[in-house]
């Protein structure tokens, strides 16, 4: 096999693509690539991983213009003539090389009020969430989301509408307004009513076609938007 021909993001906001020759191997992932250029050819280059087996979510790039998890992408899937470009996501800051700061990203679903609010206390029995019920059914593939940016990176809304809370923060949001338990919904519906909340989604579709775990952050959405109106036809928000 020839050797891949790899470009990769170098610097912060402003850098530029340097080019790296990886030999191919068996089952080799983009994350391997990664990871030999770093050892083997420039060890100052920054990026970021801990699992290696799609848990985590921190390998997150960008790898030909697509978001992925690297470590779960095999190079034969998307090497194109040998060849691979390998960037930081998209609409988040570079800190260097590959890695971006999430701060903005994890701030969102703290704005789109993503903490779980209960009423109990821990003298209390435990509070029990009906496991056939429709709210619970309903939120079962989105409970899964493990906050790894991917959905973020690949949703347009955020590139030219920075402010808007993005599919992650509004997918956890979703899945409070459907926990029985939970009592802050009021507040929660109001924080993603406004013009940077679910109403700004276009239903690109992008989200939930690039999530690695299956989640329709859109169908959240949609559900997120019939509990606003919803709510503003009780007078509660
Ligand atoms: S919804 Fe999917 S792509 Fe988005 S942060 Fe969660 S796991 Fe990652
Ligand atoms: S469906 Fe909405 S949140 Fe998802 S990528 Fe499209 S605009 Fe963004
Ligand atoms: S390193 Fe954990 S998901 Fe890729």
């Amino acid at each position: 096999m020839k050797p891949l021909q790899v470009n990769i993001w170098r610097g912060a906001e402003s850098g530029a693509f340097q080019t790296y020759e990886v030999p191919r191997q068996e089952s080799q992932t983009v994350l391997d690539v990664v990871t030999y250029v770093q050892r083997r050819l420039d060890p100052s280059l920054a990026y970021r991983f801990a699992c290696r087996v799609g848990v985590c979510g921190s390998c997150a790039m960008s790898v030909n213009g697509v978001s992925r998890w690297t470590c779960r992408t095999h190079v034969s899937k998307v090497a194109s003539d040998d060849k691979l470009e390998i960037a930081p996501l998209r609409n988040l800051p570079v800190v260097k090389d590959l890695v971006t700061d999430m701060a903005a990203f994890f701030d969102k679903w703290a704005q789109a009020r993503g903490r779980f609010s209960g009423s109990t206390t821990r003298k209390d029995e435990f509070a029990r969430v009906e496991p056939e019920s429709k709210q619970r059914k309903q939120v079962d593939a989105a409970i899964e989301c493990i906050g790894c940016g991917v959905c973020y990176s690949a949703c347009e809304v955020v590139t030219w509408k920075p402010d808007y809370l993005g599919p992650a923060a509004l997918n956890r949001a979703w899945t409070l307004v459907n926990d029985v338990r939970d009592t802050a919904n009021k507040e929660r519906l109001a924080a993603v009513a406004g013009d940077a909340g679910c109403h700004a989604c276009h239903t690109h579709m992008a989200c939930t076609e690039r999530c690695p775990k299956h989640i329709s952050p859109t169908a959240g959405i949609a559900g997120l938007k019939r509990a606003v109106l919803a709510a503003t036809l009780k007078g509660e928000i």
